[in-house]
């Protein structure tokens, strides 16, 4: 009997080494980083464009496709969406050097403020940055001075990019409603 049991333990012991050895072969030690191929050393980069959103003329860059019943008599237009494809060009002036386009839509998402829903990604067609873009997502609260979104993403060159976008409106025609805004945009990427 006594031999019995200690071959039982001695089983018992041999089973369990062998379950904490292949356990540890398929639980790969998490202190072992494998070089990421093709990704340099971190960088930040600051992006200083013009954003026009055009909503007059026969060709609007911004345009509504949904409202609430009671958007009409909201003072905030709350729950409007604007779709957009707006140039983002190098200077105030629309026709100045075209660096790309953001895309997206925002929407009035405030019953007490003017203060919009930005999602959009700014796709650029210029230069290093031809092809890349940014997610950019977050609150504007238009009549602000300054107003700071998230920058949540990006693709291309900025792969990994985390940042904020800083909106500042460089010209509003109450007539039209359409708006040239300044962007600086400050992204950590790769
Ligand atoms: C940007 O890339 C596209 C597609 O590769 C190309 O057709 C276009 O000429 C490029 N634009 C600039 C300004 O480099
Ligand atoms: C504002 O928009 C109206 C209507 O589109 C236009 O007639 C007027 O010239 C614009 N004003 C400026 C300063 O661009």
């Amino acid at each position: 009997m006594a031999r019995f049991l200690f071959n039982l333990h001695l089983f018992i012991i041999i089973f369990l080494f062998f379950v904490l050895v292949v356990s540890a072969k398929t639980h790969r030690s998490p202190q072992m980083p494998r070089p990421a191929v093709g990704f340099g050393k971190e960088k930040i980069s600051h992006l200083n464009f013009y954003f026009h959103d055009i909503l007059s003329g026969p060709k609007p860059t911004a345009v509504p496709v949904a409202a609430a019943a009671s958007t009409k008599k909201s003072p905030t237009f709350f729950g409007a969406v604007v779709m957009t494809d707006d140039p983002l060009t190098e200077t105030p002036d629309p026709k100045s050097k075209l660096f790309g386009r953001a895309q997206g839509f925002y929407a009035f998402a405030s019953q007490e403020d003017l203060s919009l829903l930005m999602a959009m990604t700014f796709a650029f067609v210029d230069g290093e940055y031809n092809g890349s873009s940014l997610g950019i997502l977050g609150r504007n609260t238009v009549l602000s001075k300054v107003r700071e979104m998230p920058v949540v993403g990006g693709s291309g060159l900025f792969r990994f990019a985390r940042g904020y976008a800083q909106a500042h409106t460089h010209a509003f025609n109450v007539t039209s409603g359409d708006a040239v805004v300044e962007y600086n945009v400050r992204v950590i990427h790769y």
